[in-house]
């Protein structure tokens, strides 16, 4: 077949800041996934992209041409609205755990597409996993069937949702081209458009833990998103919020899985009960639902846990299975007395990574006990010779690579220093 284009038109083009024309956008994503385009040509646009930009309307189409390289998924089925949450993701962020099943109890339907952890920063799949017999991968109809019965799934995306982007997001990894703007947004817009929700509700975390640690930088992201989603016919709001200190007390797979049962029972950390419901009442407004209870209800009279169970069980797993523990801990002390006035989210989750807790290739398996919890957290008092964190691995030679980088994570005073931190929610950006 003779092709419309000549791949290196395309990159000239863009290397010389032209704008792509719509028709060059079509053929250009269509063509790398049918393999006309080669991975060096691809690598070559994508670079040219991150140093020179694109307009709205090439970050639109791109998306479009994303989405079109697969499937579309169809909620028409569902008698209930759908509405979905998407983390940029972050240290401790477990929220869309307890999150899921706490929308389908007050009158949503949730069908939320995961991915798992890449670096530092944790993936929603391998903490459910952590949970005995808990099965990520669903086919489409298994995906119907769950959201109908219980309100809620929480699945890996199958192979058909957006192809395109599994190609080019295995490739800007491996060519320092991830931070573009324009591609992080098609990327990530792409399949939350083809995952069919009607309502999306973004969480652009900023702070040193986050993927965008620059907050005026994670205001850019967001508001392109906003307008991808806007432009789709998705009803989408996005809150930036803090991503300095790590979420909650527990950085880890099955660590974060205990604190967000913990949450569904009525109790858990007041960071992530106060951002659960946020984002609840955020996606219900967006998803125009008048809730069956107030969020905040759903939490304390166990309708929230009960959809919980349901999601888990419909999934394979067993909701009362006990969960796994690290085979070693170690507790870290805190060197002096004085208040927490800082902790940081980077080194602590670099430091459950390197327990076990994360990757660092694609296909690596996890540890299902590693991870950290934190006994304190920056606004409290500490003495000297309490403990501030525990770590937990199976492997014990994980320890000392930890602790390096945990030097220095968090600061004490005893001098009156006003706690560094973030509010929770930094600002509200709406479609
Ligand atoms: N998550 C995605 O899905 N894509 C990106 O580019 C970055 C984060």
């Amino acid at each position: 077949m003779s092709e419309k284009f000549a791949a290196v038109e395309i990159i000239s083009a863009k290397r010389d800041r032209n704008e792509l024309t719509d028709p060059q956008i079509d053929w250009v994503i269509d063509a790398y996934t049918r393999g006309v385009v080669a991975d060096e040509q691809m690598s070559a646009l994508l670079m040219a992209i991150l140093l020179n930009g694109m307009n709205s309307r090439e970050i639109s189409r791109w998306t479009d041409a994303m989405i079109n390289s697969g499937e579309r998924m169809n909620w028409s089925a569902i008698s209930r609205p759908t509405a979905d949450k998407h983390s940029t993701g972050g240290v401790g962020d477990k929220i869309t755990l307890p999150l899921a099943p706490l929308v389908a109890a007050c009158g949503g339907a949730v069908p939320q597409l995961s991915g798992r952890g890449l670096g530092h920063t944790g993936g929603t799949l391998d903490k459910l996993e952590s949970i005995p017999g808990w099965r990520a991968s669903l086919s489409n109809d298994e995906m119907l069937k769950v959201l109908q019965d219980v309100g809620a799934v929480i699945c890996a995306a199958g192979a058909g949702l957006a192809p395109a982007d599994k190609k080019l997001y295995a490739l800007r990894d491996v060519t320092a081209t991830v931070e573009a703007i324009p591609l992080i947004a098609s990327s990530i817009m792409s399949k939350k458009i083809a995952e069919g929700t009607s309502a999306l509700v973004l969480d652009v975390k900023t702070g040193s833990g986050a993927f965008m640690s620059d907050p005026l930088k994670a205001r850019e992201l967001a508001k392109v998103m906003v307008e991808l989603g806007t432009r789709a016919g998705v009803k989408t709001t996005a809150l930036i919020t803090a991503m300095d200190v790590p979420l909650g007390l527990t950085a880890g797979n099955a660590l974060e899985v205990r604190e967000s049962i913990e949450v569904l029972a009525g109790g858990g950390p007041t960071d992530v009960v106060e951002l659960t419901l946020i984002l609840a009442r955020e996606m219900l407004d967006a998803a125009k639902i008048t809730p069956l209870m107030d969020p905040a209800d759903a939490l304390k009279n166990g309708a929230a846990m009960d959809h919980w169970r349901r999601m888990i069980s419909a999934q394979g797993g067993d909701p009362d299975a006990k969960l796994p523990t690290a085979k070693e801990t170690h507790v870290v002390l805190a060197a002096k007395t004085g208040e927490l006035i800082a902790m940081d989210a980077m080194k602590v989750g670099v430091a459950a990574w390197r327990l076990g807790a994360g990757r660092s290739r694609q296909g690596e398996a996890v540890q299902a006990g590693a991870g950290i919890e934190i006994h304190a957290k920056p606004g409290q008092q500490v003495s000297a010779g309490t403990p501030l964190y525990t770590l937990h691995t199976d492997e014990p030679a994980r320890f000392e690579r930890a602790l390096e980088i945990l030097e220095g994570s968090a600061r004490i005073s005893d001098s009156g220093e006003k706690v560094e931190r973030l509010p929770l929610i930094i600002e509200r950006i709406e479609g």
